[in-house]
Parts: C-alpha cells; structure tokens; sequence
C-alpha cells in the first residue's frame, strides 16, 4: 500500500532543512520499499506571494488528502507588519493546524549523549533527559475569541486577546498525555497558572478527573513559572509534561536548548482520526536563511517521528534515528551544536547540507 507524503518547505531555511530529509527519506523510500509517494505544496509567506492567501486553498486539498504532512517553517520579516494580520504566514500554520484538528503536539526533548557539553547546563544535569513535553494545540489563547486592538473612550488603543479551554478540550489533550505516559514511566506534570487564572483553574480540574482513569499514572501539578525554573535546575525530574498552547510553545524552545540546541528538537501533531503533521519546533530562522549553516536534524526527526506515528514504519524511524546518532559519534556538528571541547574532540564544523549527506552516508552504511 503506498502512502501519500504532503512535503511543504515554507520560508526561511524550510527549504534548507527540508531538502536534507527528503534526501534521508528518499534513501528509507528504497531500501526499505516504504511505497511513499511525495506531493510538494506551499504554505506561509511564499505561498501568501504566490496565491495571496498563506493556507491557500490547493494546499488545504492536498493537505486533507495526504497520509502525513513534513514542514520546514514559516515567516519572516519580509511579511512582518507589511501583510494584514489574518494573512500572515503564521496564521497560515494556525490554519493548517485547525484544520486538520491537530491538537496533539508531541515535542519530545531527548538529550543524545554525544550533545550533552552542546548544552548551557552541566552535562550532569543533561545526561539521559527523556523528556516529552504535549502542548494542546488548537486552543487557549492562540485561538480564542474575542481577540483584536480596539479604541477605547479615551481614544486610546487596547489589544486583547482571550485565553479559554472547554472541558472536552482539556479531557481530550489530558487523555493523550496520560495514555503516552503509560507507555514511559508513568507519571505526568501538568503546567498551569491555576492560581491567577480561571481558564487553567479548569485545566487543573480536568486533569485530576482524567487522572482517576490512569491509576498507575502518578500526576503532579506545576505553576508555569516555577516549571521553566524547574527545567532549568532539574529537567530530569520531568517524565511527560501536559500544558496548553501558549505555555507549551515557551516551554519547548527552553527545554530544546537543554538537549543543546533548537535545531535538534522535533514534533509531531496527531489527532485520532486524521493526517499527521510533523515539524521541527523551530522557526525559519531569517538570520541564517540562504547560507546553508542551519542544522537539518530537527526536520530530519521530525520525519522519522512521521514515519512511525502516520507511516507505520518503526524499523525505518528507528534506522533514521540511528543514523543521526552515527554522525553525531563521528563528530559531524553544524554551528548551533560546536560546544566549547568540539575543537579538543575533533568534531568537524559542517553545513546543513553535509550534515545531510553524513546521514545519508550512514544509511547507506
Ligand atoms: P527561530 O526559531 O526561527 O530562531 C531563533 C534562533 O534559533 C535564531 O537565532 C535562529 O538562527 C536559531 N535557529 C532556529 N532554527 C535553527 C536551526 N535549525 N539551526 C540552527 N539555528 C537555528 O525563531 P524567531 O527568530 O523568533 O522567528 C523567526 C521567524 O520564524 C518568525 O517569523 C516566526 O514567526 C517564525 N516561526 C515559525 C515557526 C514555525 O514555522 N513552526 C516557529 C517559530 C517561529
Ligand atoms: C511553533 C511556532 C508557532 C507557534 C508560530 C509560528 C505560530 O512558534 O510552532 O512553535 O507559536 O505555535
Ligand atoms: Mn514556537
């Protein structure tokens, strides 16, 4: 049975990191006879160029039909200010994400130990982190209404936006976290603000009502603000993490460094019933855009997640991830991840597209 691959680079570097995991899938596509067929479709600030729209309606199509979705990123300051809000191509990935009800975002943050002095902390504190963190996706503030700038009496401006969960929200995201903690060591924190706000009051609720369904999950609580204290002073605390959008966006770039580098953490968004959307957590990074130094591994795990979570192809993810480690063991490193020994190892300074290369090399081991 083939199965049909949505490939969608975005702006910035999306074409740069995109083009090494399709090269590490292409090579997976043969040796494996994974049958994936791959579309290629638009979606952010070339496509608002191209189609004026930045989910134009083609890609919305070929999106409700693909098997799994592999994005880059989007943005970028050519489309800062100049594009009217609703056009922007970060509500372009909004859109996408709505659409197809995408509100399970995975992004686990795992420390390889080859990375660990990449790290801002002590390489004890990083050693072994298998942290995953699930950030609800297609709610809270990001999405609720009423939202704008308005004119008050006084003439002046006001901006406001509404952060709200409805139970079957929380119940849903909850049900996620605590099934994926079955299957790791059974416990879940979930992050809140359930002392200044209404809307985690109720989070906080659901989550303790799920919970009675998963007693062999133990589940803690954590204000938001003490839980990016916590990651900091002890991430290996941490099994699975539970928080809504907003909080999980900010939480993830913070644990991602900890693994040492945003460039090396990926994500899947599920839901039960529909496509798979996978992407590296990062943006499109428009200081380093074009100049080929971007590190591909983030995208490239992105694509191994999709392979087993949409493709039902664990022997070919767990090949891939396989792969990544083995140039890491050699020494392969793009800038965001030469730490300060790299030199003393003998780690060799790589662009995004040799890193690519190294880990089409070590599939073809
Ligand atoms: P960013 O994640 O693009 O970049 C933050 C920093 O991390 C930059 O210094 C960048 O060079 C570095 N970085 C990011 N990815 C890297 C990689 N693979 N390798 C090496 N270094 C990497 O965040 P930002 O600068 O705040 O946002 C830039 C644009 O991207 C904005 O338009 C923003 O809205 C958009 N954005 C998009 C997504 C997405 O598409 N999912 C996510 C975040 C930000
Ligand atoms: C991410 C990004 C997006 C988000 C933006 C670009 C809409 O930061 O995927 O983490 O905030 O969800
Ligand atoms: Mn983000």
């Amino acid at each position: 049975m083939s199965s049909n691959v949505l490939v969608i680079e975005g702006d910035g570097i999306g074409q740069e990191i995109i083009g090494q995991a399709r090269n590490a899938l292409d090579v997976l596509n043969q040796q494996e006879s994974l049958n994936m067929t791959f579309s290629e479709a638009m979606l952010g600030g070339r496509a608002y160029d191209q189609y004026g729209h930045p989910y134009p309606e083609v890609t919305q199509q070929k999106a409700r039909a693909a098997d799994a979705i592999l994005f880059g990123a989007c943005g970028g300051p050519k489309w800062d200010g100049a594009t009217e809000r609703h056009l922007r191509p970060e509500q372009g990935l909004l859109d996408i994400r709505a659409d197809l009800d995408l509100f399970a975002n995975f992004r686990p943050a795992i420390a390889f130990p080859q990375l660990v002095s990449s790290s801002p902390l002590k390489p004890e504190k990083v050693a072994g982190l298998d942290l995953l963190i699930i950030r609800e996706l297609t709610g809270g503030i990001y999405f609720g209404q009423p939202r704008g700038i308005r004119t008050l009496e006084n003439g002046e401006r006001q901006g406001f936006n509404t952060d709200v969960y409805s139970e079957s929200e929380v119940r849903r995201i909850a049900k996620v976290a605590f099934e994926a903690a079955m299957k790791r060591n059974k416990r879940v924190c979930s992050v809140d603000k359930a002392n200044v706000l209404e809307v985690t009051v109720l989070w906080r609720e659901m989550m303790e009502a799920v919970a009675k369904d998963y007693p062999e999950v133990t589940l803690t609580h954590l204000y938001v603000d003490n839980a990016a204290m916590q990651l900091v002073v002890n991430p290996k605390q941490f099994d699975v993490i539970v928080t809504g959008n907003l909080f999980g966006d900010i939480l993830s770039d913070e644990a991602s460094m900890i693994t040492g580098s945003i460039g090396m953490l990926p994500s899947a968004s599920l839901n039960e019933k529909s496509t798979g959307f996978y992407e590296p957590i990062h943006g499109s990074a428009p200081d380093i855009a074009g100049k080929n130094i971007a590190n591909p591994l983030a995208t490239i795990m992105s694509a191994a997640m999709m392979l087993r979570y949409s493709l039902a192809a664990p022997t070919a993810a767990e090949r891939l991830e396989s792969a990544v480690s083995a140039v890491l063991d050699r020494g392969f490193r793009t800038g965001d991840i030469w730490s300060e020994d790299s030199e003393a190892q003998g780690h060799k300074k790589v662009s995004c597209s040799e890193m690519g290369d190294a880990v089409v090399s070590a599939l073809k081991a």
